[in-house]
């Protein structure tokens, strides 16, 4: 079977809806690791009572972004982790760690990217006026939020939505989206050409 660790910064909603899609059978695969960037993530309270192991990388303790990143390959490599997937984890990961995990490491963004790229896709979205937006999971590349597009789900923004309203259809969107993708990627059916990712089968 086939081993994921997931890379969260806080609250883990996403990692939940992964942890119970394995449960579930919908993902067929272990999560070998949940690994943290911020020691008082919730989202390492939800990896502890599910029984997966938990590491916090503490980047006070490794500034250099490349020494990180040399720190997390060598954590993945020890516990035969096949592929990546970043849940809500806010930190750039240096060349070292993409090039080692070429098109095994995959994102969730909440926009339909290029639009609204970085850490605050949502409210920018909101405050941008579109009318539309959504969900976008990607494969990471060397550049922030800019990998080949797996899948989207789109949403409307309604008049009177705000921040906290408009998150809680973006989290319910990513939350089917997201097991969705890393169940194709973990049946080996993306196949990544270009820009473009086809599914197969
Ligand atoms: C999710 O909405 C995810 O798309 C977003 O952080 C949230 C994490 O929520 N990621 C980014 O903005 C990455 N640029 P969660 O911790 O409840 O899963």
């Amino acid at each position: 079977m086939k081993k994921i660790a997931v890379f969260c910064s806080g609250y883990g909603s996403n990692l939940q809806a992964i942890i119970n899609a394995v449960k579930r059978g919908r993902i067929n695969a272990e999560i070998g690791l949940v690994l943290s960037d911020r020691v008082d993530a919730f989202a390492l309270v939800r990896a502890r009572r599910a029984g997966i192991p938990v590491l916090f990388a503490d980047p006070v303790a490794l500034p250099d972004r490349e020494e990180f990143a040399r720190y997390v390959c060598r954590q993945l490599t020890a516990r035969k982790i096949d592929f990546v997937v970043l849940a809500g984890f806010m930190r750039i990961l240096a060349p070292y760690l993409i090039r080692r995990f070429r098109n095994r490491i995959i994102n969730i963004h909440p926009s339909l990217l290029p639009c609204f790229k970085g850490a605050h896709g949502i409210r920018e979205a909101l405050s941008h006026g579109v009318k539309v937006t959504g969900v976008t999971v990607h494969f990471v590349d060397e550049i922030c939020d800019n990998g080949p597009i797996i899948s989207q789900g789109s949403l409307k923004i309604k008049e009177d939505d705000c921040e906290q309203s408009l998150a809680k259809r973006i989290h319910k969107l990513e939350h089917r989206l997201y097991p969705e993708a890393i169940s194709l990627l973990l049946e080996e059916r993306l196949r990544v050409k270009g820009r473009k990712v086809y599914i197969d089968g």
